[in-house]
């Protein structure tokens, strides 16, 4: 049977725990991550303004899908510019658009709580944006070359860094709806144990996550960098993992000497809103999936990512 496009895994995608066993590429007193920033300049912004007050040793890394909405050619440029001189790792959404699979459609990989509506909204915005990407004259090759997991090491905690979850760039066993059964826990034990990091920092899932695990182990989602993530509110969230506490954390968790965090960014929703309908106007894909959530967030609340 051929695979529905936006439904299924590509087995490119597929990883193995035990790819985190070896040596952190970097090692920082603070580590801020972002996923889904889904081509909002101006959370990237903010984003780079909070990052860049960070005092002491530190690294940002984007966990995949900072492409997404910008199909005008300015705003693909800046972002794929910027995102690409920090560390990176790619989400379905640069895999797709670098070096498209047969058949994964946006690669999302949606589980059957999606809406069949959305799947096909997404497997047209791809279209449009690797158009964008083709006409770019960028060489893709380097979005196609970004790794799909990355280790860092902050106050001595292995900090695992992945787009969906433990074992696939698009997996969604790190979400809020799986994370929410005995199954998914049981899961989630079972793949700290196997990667052996104290900390894993994903993103994908659209919604923000903070679980602890059996000593204290972590698993942080930040939902979306560069979307609403509550209802009612309009920021986007990054994860800060630091040695040290932060002002302006919505909530926290704490593994041994490390602090983990979600930062919110609150970006400039006006300009943003603007931008969107610019690029996306009323009837098209992107505006009949998703402009009801940058304007009044999803139907979850802060309680229940914490
Ligand atoms: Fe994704």
């Amino acid at each position: 049977m051929q695979p529905t496009p936006g439904r299924s895994c590509p087995t490119s995608y597929r990883y193995a725990p035990g790819t985190f066993a070896g040596a952190p590429a970097l090692h920082a007193d603070t580590l801020w991550i972002a996923g889904g920033l889904y081509g909002n300049p101006y959370a990237l912004e903010t984003l780079l303004d909070a990052y860049l007050a960070e005092p002491g040793s530190k690294a940002l890394v984007f966990n995949g899908d900072f492409h997404w909405f910008d199909v005008a050619p300015e705003d693909f440029e800046l972002v794929e510019e910027t995102v690409l001189g920090f560390h990176a790792i790619r989400g379905n959404v640069e895999t797709e658009i670098a070096a498209p699979e047969e058949g994964a459609g946006c690669g999302c990989a949606y589980p059957e709580w999606v809406g069949e509506a959305t799947v096909a909204h997404s497997n047209r915005i791809i279209e449009r944006l690797r158009a964008t990407a083709r006409s770019s004259g960028r060489d893709l090759r380097a979005l196609a070359a970004l790794p799909m997991h990355f280790l860092a090491e902050v106050g001595g905690e292995r900090v695992g860094i992945v787009h969906g979850d433990a074992t696939s760039l698009a997996g969604w066993n790190f979400s809020q709806e799986v994370l929410a059964t005995a199954d998914g826990c049981a899961q989630a034990e079972h793949d700290f144990e196997r990667a052996g990091v104290g900390i894993f920092a994903s993103s994908h899932t659209c919604l923000p996550v903070l679980r602890q695990f059996s000593r204290g182990r972590t698993l942080v989602n930040n939902g979306a960098a560069g979307m609403p993530n509550f209802r009612g509110e309009r920021y986007g969230l990054a994860t800060r993992i630091s040695v040290s506490a932060s002002n302006g954390a919505l909530y926290r968790a704490r593994r041994g000497n490390v602090f983990v965090e979600a930062a919110p960014l609150r970006y400039d929703v006006m300009a943003w809103e603007r931008r969107f309908v610019s690029q996306w106007p009323p009837g098209s894909d992107a505006h009949r999936s998703y402009f009801e959530r940058i304007v009044n967030g999803p139907d979850y609340a802060l309680r229940n990512a914490a």
